[in-house]
């Protein structure tokens, strides 16, 4: 016995060598993930729920945005009632199963918990609904996974100044704590803030998104400083107060695509790409690891801020206090990636704010295939990219993939073999980093459970595994085609090769414990 796992574990570094040289950028490889590697399925809290005035919910600030004149949104339309999640979570939870997911990851609607964003006043009703999803889940044998935050901020909040304020440090992480208290008992995996960049650069740099701030210059930097002292300190009041008794673990979700030199060979291309990386992964994920932000992004606000004439920086700083509270303030980090984009150094005046402070110019290959959604175009190989950068960068911490999806090009329906490929294309990529590259990936999510409420593209943009009919008032739910393949990913661990001599599980769970530690599992 022991010259054969002897044998097996030679060959495994054997195989995992001769990969590593040979394995092409879009070369298919058959193989499994790792035994503690987890798969789940998400939504949002806006996005699905619907109910948004019912049962004492208090108004947020996509309620708001929504119902404002004219329409900020391609359609016209709101999540008022969006999938109606809040009367079906149990049929909800019933599809999340259909689909072989180890977990399903939601957001909490900080309004329906408190419906003034403070602990004075907590919604009953709310606090049963969570329940009554959480525990339909656990009766279905899945795990529940919280995003706390998912950009559905309570609208008294935002009349305080909303993430300008640090008033909301303390109000998020009573919130945090309300829900920790509720829920903790069975709830075991927390992220704090999903995507502050869409908050602070979308919410209050462009202002295409809620709460709608057209501030591109100084306001995103002072959102990303709250919210990253709010979320550590949602992270440190767990640490404190419950994780002893309920021994879960809290994270961040960072969303970024792969930012690829536009020519690879160009010393200029290669540094824009750094710099841009760091502009959108590496502002959240530097404080949280290293205490600090990164360098690159440092030193050119810094400068920019002085040429401004300005007496100090557009990004503020953390002292001795807050360096020591964010940093080291996650048990693991979500990512969330869709595509990649090509990068160069910008020729002429790259524009105020964190567009123009990195210098950097990004847009896509034309022949990269087109989805539902102009910014996202399938490149399979820029998620394994993005993932040896997180490992390389930030030594290699424990990474959850929160969200991956596609959306449906017009007319689809419940064909999307287009999805299929998609899913195909980045699982693989995702397999090729674990159990090549060694990256420490635990677990992931794909986006979406079904159609839902697109932020300001609608229901214009479907990204669903289930196809949902927006104009029938029983919201049906029907699968389509990705749902049976994907079940096949999930339950199979990945890409097993029936045919192989030897057992493939085996040896790709040898490769990959060379560098992780499976007592941290997810
Ligand atoms: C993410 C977001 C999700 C979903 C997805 C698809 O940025 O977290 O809520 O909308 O994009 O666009």
């Amino acid at each position: 016995m022991k010259i054969v796992a002897v044998f097996n574990y030679l060959l495994s570094f054997l195989i995992a060598y001769w990969n590593t040289e040979s394995v092409a950028e879009d070369e298919f490889i058959y193989g499994q993930f790792p035994s503690y590697f987890r798969w789940g399925i998400g939504t949002s809290s806006y996005q699905v729920e619907g109910a948004w005035n019912l049962d004492g919910k208090g108004e947020n600030i996509w309620d708001n945005f929504t119902h404002s004149t004219p329409s900020p949104i391609k359609d016209g339309s709101t999540g008022d009632f969006a999938c109606d999640s809040y009367h079906k979570y149990e049929e909800d939870s019933k599809l999340v199963k259909s689909i072989g997911v180890d977990f399903y990851r939601f957001s909490i609607s900080w309004s329906r918990i408190l419906p003034l964003g403070t602990k004075e006043k907590v919604n009953q009703a709310g606090i049963d609904y969570y329940n009554n999803l959480i525990n339909s889940l656990i009766h279905h044998e899945i795990t529940p996974v919280i995003s706390i935050h998912h950009w559905d901020l309570p609208m008294p909040l935002q009349n305080k100044g909303g993430w300008t304020n640090e008033e909301m440090i303390e109000h998020f992480g009573d919130f945090a704590r309300i829900l920790y208290a509720n829920f903790g008992d069975r709830v075991k995996q927390w992220f704090t803030f999903n995507e502050a960049w869409v908050i602070c650069v979308m919410g209050y740099g462009d202002g295409i998104f809620a709460p709608g701030v057209k501030e591109i210059t100084e306001t995103p930097y002072t959102c990303i400083h709250t919210i990253l002292k709010a979320h550590a300190q949602a992270y440190r009041i767990y640490d404190l107060e419950f994780r002893d008794e309920q021994q879960g673990q809290v994270g961040i979700t960072i969303d970024s695509g792969w930012l690829e030199p536009s020519d690879p060979n160009k010393l200029e291309d290669i540094e824009a790409s750094e710099r841009a990386l760091q502009f959108k992964f590496g502002m959240f994920a530097s404080p949280i690891v290293f205490g600090k932000y990164p360098d690159i992004v440092r030193k050119s606000v810094d400068e920019r801020s002085k040429q401004e004439g300005r007496s100090t920086s557009r990004l503020p700083s953390f002292d001795k206090y807050w360096t020591d509270y964010i940093k080291g303030s996650y048990d693991f980090i979500g990512l969330n990636h869709y595509s990649s984009y090509l990068v160069t150094s910008a020729s002429s005046d790259p524009g105020p704010g964190w567009y123009g402070d990195q210098n950097a110019v990004t847009f896509q290959d034309p022949s990269w295939p087109e989805t539902g959604s102009t910014w996202l175009r399938p490149v399979p190989w820029g998620f394994r990219k993005v993932l040896n950068w997180i490992k390389n960068t930030f030594n290699n911490p424990p990474l959850i993939v929160t969200e991956n999806g596609y959306s449906d090009l017009p007319d689809v329906g419940l064909n999307d073999y287009g999805r299929i490929e998609y899913y195909k294309g980045y699982i693989n990529n995702l397999l090729k980093a674990v159990i090549i590259d060694g990256c420490n990936v635990r677990g992931y999510s794909a986006w979406s459970l079904m159609d839902n409420f697109e932020w300001a593209s609608g229901y214009t943009e479907r990204f669903g595994l289930h196809w949902v009919n927006f104009t029938d008032p029983s919201r049906e739910r029907i699968p389509k085609e990705s749902v049976k393949y994907l079940r096949k990913v999930f339950l199979s661990n990945g890409f097993p090769k029936p045919t192989l001599p030897w057992n493939s599980i085996q040896l790709n769970e040898q490769c990959a414990a060379v560098a992780l530690d499976p007592d941290t599992s997810f």
